[in-house]
C-alpha cells in the first residue's frame, strides 16, 4: 500500500519527536544543577541575654538554633547524608566550640524541613563576647554546614555532590541574632557543574534518535 511509507515516516517522525523531547527534558535537568537552600532561622545564646539575670553565673553554654533546609527545586528530590554542623565563636574559625549532626534523610521536591536543637559550647570565648555586646556592638558566631547530596530525578539517583556552606551570625545583648530574617548559609567557592551522567545519557538519546 502506498500509505505504508507515509505511515512509517509518521511513526519515525513521532519517534524522533518523542526521543528528542525526552532528551531535551533530561538535558535541561542535567544542566540546571542547583542545590537546596540552607538557612538559620533562629539563633539564641542565653548567656548573652542581658535581661536574664539568672545567667549571672555565666555557666550556661547552650546555643539554640533553628535550621531550615529548603528544596526549592521542582524536579529533584534530595537525599541528604548526615549533615555536620559546626559552631564557632569570635575570630577563631580553626576550632569549633560545638558540633552537631543532623541525621540524613530524604526530601521530596518543593519541600522544606526544619531542625531545631541546642548544642553545648566547649571553651567559647565568652569574655570577648560579653565585651562586644556590652558596648553595643555584636558578638559574632559562625555556623558551618557540610554534607553530601544525591538527587532523585524521575527514576534516577545521581552520584554524591558535596554541599559546604556557612554564614556569620551577629548576636547582640538580647542573646538573639540581630537580623530578623533568616540567614542564608552560602558557599565560599563559586558553585558550578552539572549532572554529568545525565548529560551523557541525554546525548546518548539524541544520538540514538538521529540514527533511527
Ligand atoms: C531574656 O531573658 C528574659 C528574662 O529571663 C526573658 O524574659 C526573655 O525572653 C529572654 N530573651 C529571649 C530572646 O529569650
Ligand atoms: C541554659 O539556658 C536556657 C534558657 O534559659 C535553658 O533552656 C537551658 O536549659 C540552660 N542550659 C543549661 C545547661 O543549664
Ligand atoms: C549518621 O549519624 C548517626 C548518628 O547521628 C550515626 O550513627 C551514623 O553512623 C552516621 N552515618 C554515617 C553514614 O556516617
Ligand atoms: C583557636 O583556638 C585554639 C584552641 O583554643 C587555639 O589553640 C588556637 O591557637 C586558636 N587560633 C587562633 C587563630 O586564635
Ligand atoms: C568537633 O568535631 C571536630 C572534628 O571531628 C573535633 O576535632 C572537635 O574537637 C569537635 N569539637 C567539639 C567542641 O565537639
Ligand atoms: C566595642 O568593642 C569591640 C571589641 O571588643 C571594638 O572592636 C569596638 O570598636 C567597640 N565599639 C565601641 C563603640 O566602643
Ligand atoms: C568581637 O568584635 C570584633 C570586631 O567586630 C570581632 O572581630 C570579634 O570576632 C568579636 N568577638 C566575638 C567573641 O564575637
Ligand atoms: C538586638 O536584636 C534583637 C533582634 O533583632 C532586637 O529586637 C533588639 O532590639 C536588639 N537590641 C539592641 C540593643 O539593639
Amino acid at each position: 500500500m502506498s500509505g505504508g511509507g507515509c505511515g512509517s515516516c509518521g511513526r519515525r517522525c513521532s519517534h524522533f519527536v518523542i526521543t528528542s523531547g525526552v532528551s531535551a527534558l533530561f538535558l535541561w535537568v542535567a544542566l540546571r544543577s542547583s542545590k537546596p537552600t540552607c538557612s538559620i532561622q533562629d539563633f539564641y545564646v542565653p548567656i548573652l541575654n542581658k535581661s536574664d539575670h539568672s545567667m549571672g553565673t555565666r555557666s550556661n553554654n547552650s546555643i539554640f538554633f533553628d535550621l531550615k533546609l529548603d528544596n526549592g527545586m521542582k524536579e529533584k528530590g534530595v537525599y541528604y547524608d548526615n549533615i555536620s554542623l559546626t559552631f564557632f565563636c569570635g575570630p577563631n574559625t580553626s576550632f569549633p566550640v560545638a558540633n552537631y549532626t543532623v541525621p540524613g534523610f530524604y526530601q521530596g521536591h518543593g519541600k522544606q524541613a526544619r531542625r531545631k536543637s541546642v548544642v553545648e559550647a566547649h571553651g567559647p570565648p565568652w569574655e570577648a563576647a560579653f565585651k562586644n555586646v556590652s558596648n553595643g556592638t555584636v558578638s559574632i558566631f559562625r555556623v558551618g554546614l557540610s554534607t553530601k547530596l544525591r538527587f532523585r530525578i524521575i527514576f534516577w539517583h545521581t552520584k554524591r555532590h558535596s554541599l559546604v556552606v556557612g554564614a556569620n551570625i551577629e548576636v547582640n545583648d538580647s542573646g538573639k541574632k540581630v537580623s530578623k530574617k533568616g540567614i542564608k548559609l552560602k558557599s565560599g567557592s563559586p558553585e558550578r557543574g552539572c549532572h554529568l551522567e545525565i548529560l551523557l545519557f541525554s546525548i546518548g538519546l539524541v544520538v540514538i534518535s538521529l540514527q533511527s
